[in-house]
């Protein structure tokens, strides 16, 4: 083996620490290990040996607590170890140290629990234990299942039915699902249900007790131990014994074999590492110009103006012949949704609807088997939107998925898909899975068009769009000292409103949204048509507005919008056309970007406001890539 084995406590401690390390964009408001505390014979007999350390805050906070830690011997060696870490994004009370997990049945620590997602039952199972004399210490629901868990195995009659019944009892009465991981003598046992959970494999050959089997929730944890993984299925379970892994089902039926391929990771530790930049969300800002690279890559051909997407291939006549386009997305997906809504109506000359999932699923939405639903996801993993494909599914509707994971829930459960090949986005605040799933509809409308004449002309002028789109990105880039300068401007201000309208109000809301996440300020994305509606009260010398104001056939409505709040004193900052004098002259500020085809242009627009709220972020203090009450995926309704 070329590999270390870690054998002594500090060594298990680190890689767990690491990989939190690595998730912890996910969730950061509370961190928690368990370890083991013995050698395999002696977990028979002692199970007081788990050792819990949890604490509020950051990874970081968690590690300081571990070396704290006087009875903790960070130097014994084991022969058989086991241990499980967790970064909360808390649901169910508040964040604290009793309140992260593992959670545990007892104060001996016999069975311990992490979990992630909602158990919308555990008001019942935890009046049912309470019962039955149990003492619950935190506020979480994960801490039902530990007690559960400790329930049916003293009242056992076999371990398997203990799981069995268990993941059935904390699944019941809701259509979402949990994930839990079970750490239990030397048993480790996880359902994927719900979110990907793999196991990565270090060894050439068979496992056997020399190899080590590691348990994840995500591929950016076990990139840096190996490339070689198994994805669990839903209704798998994943058991370790004395370094031994095997596969069952819930429930086993006929030809439902629990035997699973080891497949090759083709993620690069350094795409998940920070480089040079001072946060992820910066990185991936400048990634831009490789990244619409990469969405576009094997599938627009510029010679031939031609745009193949093999996802969707099998599917794409059904596509052309339905009753109307549905896009539902939530956040900055659902903005790349409103974005290209335009374009796509112009191409495929179908209604297109876009919708925020929750909003959708609250709605009761009629559906129809004739309707295309598109999935918009980066993480592929949200539950409003998940939900929201199950819905559709049932309808009979067929489901389409614009994801940036590959082997993610939305891209696994749709019927067919476009993955936007944007490269991990780490950063909180999504940039550059905005610009790719842009591109990637925008691929999606050009496929759907190639075969009608008319359009020919607009589809050749999209595609060679496209193709000087990343350097124009670039360009947009060199602007970045420029907009440091204005945000040193504006970082002292509450609030900032940005308008605009056509192929840039998801610009506005966009850029809205990245201010806000990041930022703290309370900001708005207007659409200039409404101004006179009502925002316009908000409007005076003080009040900073960004108004977009583009070539395009919105122009003379736009420079009326900028009429409107100039006459009420206010000092907007134009993003406009780097060639457009007449409002270069008419603004006392202005973000000069290249001029580009108008519905592509909302790539170019969008970039100057995500380094606004970078900048503004930064100058205010705040950490970029980790936002207050905020996580990457939200795998929770
Ligand atoms: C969370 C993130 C947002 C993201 C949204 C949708 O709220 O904080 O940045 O836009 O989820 O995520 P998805 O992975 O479905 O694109």
């Amino acid at each position: 083996l070329n590999y270390h084995v870690p054998r002594t406590r500090r060594e298990i401690l680190e890689v767990l620490i690491k990989g939190l390390h690595r998730l912890e964009y996910r969730g950061y408001d509370s961190a928690g290990v368990g370890i083991d505390g013995g050698n395999s014979k002696e977990w028979e007999t002692n199970s007081k040996s788990i050792h819990l350390i949890k604490q509020t805050g950051k990874v970081k906070a968690l590690d300081e607590e571990i070396h704290r830690q006087q009875d903790v011997d960070l130097d014994v060696e084991f022969d058989v170890h086991l241990g499980i870490a967790h970064t909360r994004w808390a649901t169910h009370g508040a964040p604290s140290p009793v309140n992260s997990h593992p959670q545990r049945s007892d104060k001996n620590n016999e069975f311990i629990v992490i979990h992630n997602g909602i158990i919308t039952n555990y008001k019942d199972l935890k009046k049912f234990l309470e019962s039955k004399g149990y003492e619950f210490e935190s506020e979480t629901d994960t801490e039902t299942i530990a007690k559960l868990v400790k329930y049916m195995y003293d009242n056992r009659e076999s371990d398997a039915i203990t799981f069995t019944t268990l993941v059935e009892q904390v699944t019941q009465g809701s259509a979402k699902s949990a994930l839990f991981e079970h750490l239990m003598g030397i048993s480790l046992h996880p359902s994927r249900r719900g979110g990907p959970l793999l196991i990565g494999v270090r060894s050439d050959h068979k496992l056997s007790t020399d190899h080590i089997p590691i348990l994840y929730r995500s591929c950016d944890a076990v990139i840096e131990h190996t490339n070689r993984v198994i994805f669990l299925e839903d209704d798998d379970i994943a058991a370790v014994r004395d370094g031994r892994l095997s596969i069952h089902r819930i429930k086993r039926t006929a030809g439902d074999h629990p035997a699973r391929a080891i497949q090759t990771l083709q993620m690069e530790l350094q795409q998940i590492m920070k480089g040079n930049f001072s946060s992820f969300m910066q990185k991936e800002i400048f990634e831009q110009p490789e990244s619409v690279v990469n969405t576009m890559r094997g599938r627009v051909n510029f010679e031939n103006n031609t745009v193949i997407l093999g996802g969707l291939k099998d599917h794409i006549k059904e596509i052309q012949r339905c009753r109307r386009l549905i896009m539902i997305a939530c956040g900055t997906s659902y903005h790349a949704g409103v974005a290209t809504r335009q374009v796509l109506e112009e191409l495929t000359e179908l209604p297109v609807m876009v919708e925020l999932a929750s909003d959708f699923l609250d709605r009761n939405t009629p559906v129809f088997r004739d309707d295309v639903c598109f999935f918009i996801s980066q993480s592929g993993e949200t539950a409003d939107s998940l939900l929201a494909l199950r819905y559709c599914k049932e309808r009979g509707a067929l489901t389409v998925g614009i994801t940036n994971t590959v082997g993610s829930s939305i891209s696994r459960e749709t019927d067919c898909g476009v993955h936007i090949n944007a490269g991990p986005e780490i950063g909180v605040a999504s940039t550059k899975a905005y610009t790719s799933q842009f591109v990637a509809l925008i691929m999606f409308a050009l496929l759907m068009c190639d075969d009608r004449i008319s359009v020919q002309p607009r589809r050749r002028e999209i595609i060679q769009g496209l193709k000087v789109l990343p350097d124009l990105i670039k360009e947009v880039l060199s602007l970045d000292e420029e907009i440091q300068k204005l945000a040193a401007e504006l970082y002292k201000q509450k609030s900032v409103l940005i308008m605009g309208r056509g192929y840039h109000y998801a610009t506005c809301l966009e850029g809205a949204l990245k201010i806000k996440e990041i930022t703290y300020m309370h900001s708005e994305g207007i659409l200039a048509g409404e101004l006179k509606h009502g925002p316009l009260a908000l409007v005076d010398k003080l009040m900073p507005v960004i108004m977009i104001i583009m070539r395009d056939h919105t122009y003379n409505k736009c420079q009326n919008a900028l009429q409107q709040v100039v006459a009420r004193q206010g000092r907007p900052i134009v993003i406009c056309d780097k060639e457009d004098n007449e409002t270069i002259n008419n603004s006392s500020r202005t973000i000069k970007v290249p001029h580009c085809l108008d519905c592509l242009q909302g790539i170019l627009s969008v970039i100057p406001l995500q380094m606004l709220s970078f900048h503004l972020a930064v100058l205010r203090g705040y950490d970029v890539d980790c936002p207050r009450n905020l996580a990457k995926s939200v795998t929770v309704e």
